[in-house]
């Protein structure tokens, strides 16, 4: 047989997805393994949003939608970006829903980037922003940021790797996996290389309504930065909606338009009364995520308070999002052995941090995203194992 595509062949398999489907045949093997290395809330779907996709199934939207996204959810996150940060986009022109934010991530990518093009990403990252990079052909160029100053963003490390080939500054806050939030000053650090060295931002909020500590800073709103800045975000994550498979950019038109006709060729679009649900997410007051977001504090503080009282096992607060980025000094400094030691020998999994970048060595990161007695029978868990 002739080879098969050796760009695709060259693709790590998504680390994240790959442990949690090791958890789960174990635990189809009967072992009572806790997994703590997915991204997915423990909550169902608030049931306005449900009920609005049964509506609007019951109302016949159940046709091909227009290929960049419903008038409706257009209009709604138009709305919500100029009710929450001032931001102006034309709805119809500077928006794109896509079926998952995952996608969009590529397509605006795909949009951005020639052959040879340099995509800053920083570390700690999330997983899938090197692929997708290798994918569309750009050239990612990682940034390790170091641990010991909580992963900060310098002016000094921009210009340490910015070159003349860069194209796009590829930010997320909150991150996943350090619970960072961006503060103002990394923000403006962000905003002055941008502009100085001509670059485009991708800026992926995906965890935006998950921040405990600090306050969202939305890039494209900033002084200069409209005209260069692509806002990615999603319902995955705030709304509980990860199976609905529903994404959104909003960004300078141009970028959206070629973005626009890769996922007409290729997916169309998001599914139609997918998106009747997503509008009605958008306009409808968020008790309902407020009331998910305090949870997810609750289990941090306490899940933080007890890890940390753990001989061996350090924990810093996460500002945002809803993982701990755990080290285990008592156990090792290599992120490989300690989440094999937790599914061996405490039953739970976990992701390496070496998984998000040479500066996610030494950690493993727990999501919080898991039901509360999950979590305490994790920490009873890893203190027996600590003391023995
Ligand atoms: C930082 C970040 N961006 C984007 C995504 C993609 O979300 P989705 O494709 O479910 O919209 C995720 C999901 O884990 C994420 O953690």
């Amino acid at each position: 047989m002739k080879p098969l595509s050796t760009l695709l062949g060259s693709i790590p398999p998504s680390a994240t997805i790959a442990i949690s489907d090791k958890a789960k045949a174990l635990k189809a093997a009967g072992r009572d393994i806790i997994s703590l290395a997915g991204g997915d809330p423990d909550f169902d779907t608030p049931a306005y949003i449900t009920q609005a996709a049964f509506a609007a199934i019951q109302a016949g939207d159940t046709h091909y939608p227009p290929s960049s996204g419903a008038p409706a959810i257009r209009k709604a996150i138009a709305a919500k970006l100029a009710r929450e940060y001032g931001l102006t986009v034309d709805p119809a022109t500077q928006v794109l829903v896509s079926p998952g934010a995952k996608f969009l991530i590529y397509a605006i990518l795909a949009a951005l980037t020639n052959p040879g093009d340099e995509v800053i990403i920083f570390e700690p990252y999330w997983v899938s922003y090197e692929p997708m990079a290798l994918l569309v052909g750009a050239t990612p160029v990682t940034v390790p940021l170091p641990a010991a100053t909580r992963f900060t963003i310098t002016p000094e490390i921009l210009e340490a790797h910015i070159t003349d080939r860069t194209k796009v500054l590829l930010v997320n806050s909150p991150n996943n996996p350090t619970g960072r939030v961006l503060t103002p000053a990394e923000a403006e650090a962000i905003r002055q290389a941008a502009i100085a060295h001509d670059l485009y931002v991708m800026s992926d909020e995906m965890y935006e309504k998950l921040i405990f500590e600090g306050e969202h800073i939305n890039l494209a709103s900033l002084p200069g930065m409209a005209e260069r800045t692509i806002t990615i975000n999603g319902h995955s994550k705030a709304y509980a909606m990860t199976g609905w498979r529903l994404g959104w950019a909003a960004g300078p038109k141009e970028v959206i338009h070629l973005a626009a006709k890769l996922q007409s060729q290729s997916v169309t679009s998001a599914a139609s009364f997918t998106m009747a649900a997503g509008a009605a997410a958008l306009n409808e007051p968020e008790d309902a995520i407020e009331a998910m977001r305090l949870s997810y504090k609750a289990r941090r503080d306490a899940m933080v308070a007890a890890l940390n009282a753990i001989p061996g096992v350090e924990c810093d607060p996460p500002e945002g999002a809803f993982y701990l980025f755990v080290r285990f000094p008592g156990l090792s400094t290599d992120s490989m052995q300690i989440a094999n030691i937790l599914l061996e020998q405490a039953d739970i999994a976990c992701t390496p941090g070496v998984e998000f970048g040479r500066s996610g060595e030494g950690h493993v990161r727990f999501s919080i995203a898991t039901a509360q007695s999950d979590l305490e029978r994790a920490v009873e868990r890893i203190r027996k194992l600590m003391s023995a």
